[in-house]
């Protein structure tokens, strides 16, 4: 079955990213000059995926100012004969993104059962905008999708982390003896101390999940941090499904840590035509 939907969270306060957060969204953060929450928009589109539904919260809906036509912009840059900045706000407009409001911060699982409306009984994508991809050949997302494509269940897209980081992720079980970068699993646990966790294997923020989930999301109780937790549920739908790990080929960007965010500026900028020779004259004047 064909993934059409997107579901991309985005109600968190983004405390880790105090003060700026007070007051703009960290979704909106630039990564030069375009919002974090764009790259993983276009993510989505780029994997073929028209329909997409953000997840935010009443105070967060300057979010969807970027998508929407803003018209006294439009008719300034029309009376200044301004063609390119026409060009490059009028980008989003064949986009549909639509919306729902999560009322409270209840967790990752409360916030995709939001979406249960708008996914209705298919397989749909969930990308977390704290992570950014880099596929030279092909988007995160449409990695998962070639795998869900082979294999029937639900699909974490998973890296490699430290002993240390276990604590930060979703860490799979896989079912021992199996040849990757697909494995089967029989166990997913959310933040997991290093001495506890079942592997290294972390989920990082893509997933392709079955339309099972959410009679899971509707019932699950608090977990870790006191949160309603997606990777609660999806262990729990294994009851009805499968659940494999996919080891994702894209270059990761933890744009949630202020050292991630740093490292996506400077290596988008390297990869920009018009901007690699002066980031390369920056890094070079700051050795
Ligand atoms: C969420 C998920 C976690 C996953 C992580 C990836 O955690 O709950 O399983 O590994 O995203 O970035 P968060 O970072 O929102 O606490």
């Amino acid at each position: 079955m064909k993934i059409k939907k997107a579901v991309i969270p985005a109600a968190g306060f983004g405390t880790r990213f105090l003060p700026i957060t007070k007051v703009v969204s960290k979704e909106l953060l630039p990564i030069i000059d375009r919002p974090a929450i764009e790259y993983v928009v276009r993510e989505a589109y780029e994997a073929g995926i028209k329909e997409i539904l953000l997840i935010i919260s009443p105070h967060k809906k300057e979010i969807l100012n970027f998508f929407k036509t803003n018209e006294v912009l439009e008719n300034f840059l029309i009376e200044k004969n301004n063609q390119e900045g026409l060009r490059l706000i009028r980008e989003y407009d064949h986009l549909n993104v639509e919306y729902v409001i999560q009322h409270e911060q209840l967790g990752l699982g409360h916030a995709v059962l939001q979406a249960k409306e708008f996914v209705g009984n298919e397989p749909f994508a969930v990308l977390l905008g704290d992570d950014l991809f880099y596929g030279k050949d092909m988007p995160a997302i449409g990695e998962l999708i070639e795998v869900f494509e082979k294999y029937d269940g639900h699909i974490l897209g998973t890296m490699t982390v430290r002993d240390e980081e276990t604590i930060k992720y979703g860490i799979a079980d896989p079912i021992s003896n199996q040849k990757g970068p697909v494995y089967e699993l029989k166990g997913f646990v959310e933040k997991p101390k290093t001495e506890d966790a079942p592997s290294r294997s972390a989920a990082c923020g893509r997933y392709i999940l079955k339309p099972v989930i959410f009679k899971y999301l509707e019932t699950q109780t608090k977990g870790v941090g006191g949160e309603i937790q997606l990777t609660d549920a999806i262990l729990n739908s294994t009851k009805e499904t499968k659940l494999y790990s996919y080891d994702i080929k894209a270059k990761r960007y933890d744009i949630g840590s202020k050292d991630g965010y740093l490292k996506a500026i400077v290596e988008y900028a390297l990869r920009r035509d018009d901007l690699k020779d002066k980031m390369n004259e920056i890094l070079k004047d700051n050795l």
